[in-house]
């Protein structure tokens, strides 16, 4: 992964106490509950039956844990855990080296699966039915094809959207789970949890602010906690109570109810820009100079859970309860008038 080439110390520094706070089993992982529940009956099924789970397909939000729930799964199922994702296999060699390096029980995690090229996707249907690829060997009328076999391997595959995933491999996929956004009190906990394992203490009502202001997300929370601790650190003698959590929140830019200067500019947009029509998702990303696929699978899903916005076959709608948290009267009746 291209990211792991900036090598300041700071930035590995973060990458391992990220690494550290991951759950590494089910009975430590907080939240997602028929998550956790449907996939412990899988894994105790299919190990009791001394087979392979099946190819796995988790999708939701970013930061929900789709990564970690796959490293369970490989330690669930004592196998190895192999990381790759959509845009990295640019070809079907790169994805048939990768499946024909595996060992028979690897879980073999691919991010952003929806990423996949065409030719690489149809190298993975025999992989994922058959455990088999076919391997074309020599060119023009000499050409053929052979079949390799594979060992016995579980695909995780991960995306924020199911939608763009074609129906083939949707189909392959024997167990599909949808991770949601976490209540507060999940996060709570999961912030609790970190907090011991960086060995810090911090107050229950300043681990509930911090989860409250989350957008029900681990890996925001997680985030979030470590910039409160530094701010307490050199502001409060490194005492984190509801006070200091607020007080380093509102350092960061983060309001009452998670939502930052983006999703404040894309509210306001909306109001103010676009007088409350329905608005086209490129508009918005022009509006708060993100692009589209962010604002739908980072911003919008938390906007739509608090019911701040609306999809409409027409485009988004800001809700009353939009106007009010911008501190805006909601008109009487939503105007109705598209904007391209
Ligand atoms: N850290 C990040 N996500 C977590 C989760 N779901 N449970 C426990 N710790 C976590």
């Amino acid at each position: 992964m291209e990211e792991r080439l900036i090598t300041s110390s700071k930035l590995i520094d973060d990458e391992q106490v990220e690494y550290s706070l991951r759950p590494r089993f089910l009975r430590e992982y907080i939240g997602q509950d028929s998550v956790k529940e449907h996939m412990s009956v899988y894994i105790e099924a299919a190990k009791s039956r001394g087979e392979q789970l099946d190819h796995t397909l988790l999708y939701g939000p970013p930061g929900l844990g789709k990564t970690t729930l796959a490293a369970i799964i490989a330690n669930e199922m004592g196998g190895n855990l192999r990381i790759t994702s959509g845009p990295a296999i640019s070809h079907a060699g790169d994805l048939a080296a990768l499946l024909t390096n595996l060992n028979p029980g690897d879980v073999l995690f691919i991010d952003e699966i929806h990423r996949l090229n065409p030719a690489v996707e149809e190298v993975l249907y025999p992989a994922m039915e058959d455990y088999a690829i076919d391997i074309i060997i020599g060119k023009g009328p000499s050409a053929r094809s052979i079949r390799l076999d594979l060992p016995q391997f579980t695909l995780v595959g991960a995306t924020t959207r199911l939608g763009l995933l074609t129906s083939p491999l949707r189909d392959r996929f024997g167990i599909k789970e949808q991770l949601e956004l976490y209540s507060t009190e999940a996060l709570k906990e999961i912030i609790k949890r970190s907090a011991g394992i960086m060995n810090f203490d911090i107050d229950d009502d300043a681990a509930e602010e911090i989860g409250s202001r989350s957008r029900g997300t681990p890996r925001i929370a997680n985030r979030m906690l470590k910039r409160v601790r530094d701010f307490a650190q050199v502001k409060r003698e490194g005492i984190i109570d509801l006070q200091a959590a607020k007080d380093g929140l509102d350092m960061l830019g983060v309001d009452k109810l998670g939502l930052d200067a983006t999703d404040r500019k894309m509210l306001g947009a909306m109001i103010e820009k676009f007088g409350g029509r329905p608005v086209g998702v490129d508009t918005l990303a022009a509006a708060t100079g993100e692009d589209a696929s962010t604002v739908e699978d980072v911003y919008e899903p938390y906007l739509l859970q608090l019911g701040f916005i609306a999809r409409t076959p027409r485009g988004r709608i800001i809700l009353p309860a939009g106007y009010m948290h911008m501190g805006f009267c909601p008109p009487e009746e939503a105007s109705t008038n598209a904007v391209e």
